[in-house]
């Protein structure tokens, strides 16, 4: 797979044997998994896909005061959020360094099984930290675990489960095909798993039903939905770092993100990477700065973004979320959120803060953002309508029905 050039990527030499492409998933540990729930499943509208007691994969899960995992999703991927009791830490991994982890993984897709078992043994020569690599049931995805510097638990995964139409998970019957270490390669595909499974005398439409526990009932865009929005996409995730150059270094060198641009605010260099044509996927900012801006210290996490599916879908998002008493954060400040424009910040029962947005800066083949001058202003009160940019709605679409 390597030469002196570089590795091989689906016919494309790079710097390491994978290319990261999207924000896959991401889970939140918390104090309630009750309080969870209702707010990231009633409110937000993730759908619930497999709901299971962790403590059943190993011996390792043992010590959790509440052993169980909502396995969440706002497409049609197994999951996008986990949600997880406070006592997980860094999902497979944690340590002292890591005690503000709270969030239990930052996932990101690449496109082959060849990448994430090549990506392995990169790892292994360039000294990263291995948690863990295989093939995890429930979401089917097959996947390798690492450390990053602050102990963050990052995956790299190919291949996660879509729950379609009929809204069904893989049955548990189907988990004899979980990994706990390297696969050999290659595999059989999905389609020859399920076949086999169903041969074998499986019933294979025996699996959770997914679960949408909204109960409003509103319009939007012409559908009615549970809620007056659709997340359409997840990300990006900021976190506070003890070092953000050995960050940086990580990220960008052995992980490959790109650096879009560095803000400094107050006196702090806080930089903004991206996987894809997204302005930034990630953001890594200096901890001193969590409480200059007055976010909760129980976790690292600065935000996660939630993009909804357009600027009216925020502003009715924004109004919903007051009636229901949610709360609300003036903690981060416009200049930490370079390409986005409309926003809305909220904390969940833990203090985790969660980014609305509906647009952001998408950036071209020149890796050039747009100039801070021509960023449109945000105006008080926000207009009812806005005039598109060059890049407005320009990102990829939502796949499928909204709900
Ligand atoms: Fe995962």
């Amino acid at each position: 797979m390597q030469s002196e050039q570089g590795y091989n990527v689906g016919g494309v030499i790079y710097p390491r044997p994978f290319k990261i492409r999207r924000l896959g998933h991401f889970g939140f540990n918390v104090n309630d998994l009750k309080k969870g729930e209702d707010f990231y499943g009633r409110l937000l509208g993730f759908r619930i896909t497999d709901d299971l007691d962790i403590r059943t994969l190993g011996a390792q899960f043992d010590n959790l005061e509440d052993g169980r995992v909502l396995f969440m999703t706002h497409n049609a991927d197994h999951h996008a959020f986990l949600l997880a009791h406070r006592s997980l830490g860094a999902i497979f991994g944690d340590d002292a360094e890591s005690a503000d982890v709270t969030l239990n993984q930052i996932t990101w897709q690449v496109n082959t099984l060849e990448e994430v078992v090549n990506a392995v043994e990169y790892f292994n020569k360039n000294d990263v930290t291995l948690r863990r690599m295989g093939r995890d049931m429930p979401g089917s995805n097959w996947h390798v675990y690492v450390r990053d510097p602050d102990g963050h638990t990052i995956e790299l995964y190919y291949g996660m489960e879509q729950v379609g139409w009929d809204g069904l998970s893989k049955p548990t019957e189907l988990y004899y095909r979980r990994f706990n270490e390297t696969p050999p390669l290659p595999q059989i595909s999905e389609k020859t798993e399920v076949e086999e499974a169903a041969q074998s005398g499986i019933d294979v439409y025996s699996g959770f039903r997914r679960k949408d526990i909204g109960t409003g009932d509103y319009v939007v865009g012409a559908v009615r939905l549970p809620r007056p929005f659709k997340i359409t996409r997840i990300g990006p995730v900021k976190i506070f770092v003890n070092d953000v150059g050995a960050s940086e270094a990580f990220y960008t060198e052995t992980l490959g993100f790109q650096r879009t641009e560095v803000v400094i605010y107050k006196g702090h260099r806080c930089v903004f990477l991206r996987a894809g044509t997204e302005h930034h996927s990630v953001a890594l900012f200096p901890k001193p700065l969590r409480e200059i801006l007055g976010l909760s210290d129980h976790t690292s996490c600065a935000t996660v973004g939630l993009e909804l599916g357009g600027y009216a879908q925020l502003c009715d998002a924004v109004s919903f979320l007051k009636r229901e008493g949610v709360r609300f954060s003036d903690a981060m400040p416009a200049e930490l959120s370079p390409g986005v424009d409309y926003t809305a910040h909220i904390l969940d029962h833990d203090g985790h803060c969660l980014q609305l947005y509906y647009y952001m800066e998408q950036i071209g083949w020149d890796g050039q953002p747009r100039p801070a001058h021509l960023r449109r202003k945000v105006s008080e009160p926000w207009p009812e309508t806005l005039e598109p940019m060059s890049d407005t709605y320009a990102d990829p679409s939502f796949m499928g029905p909204l709900g």
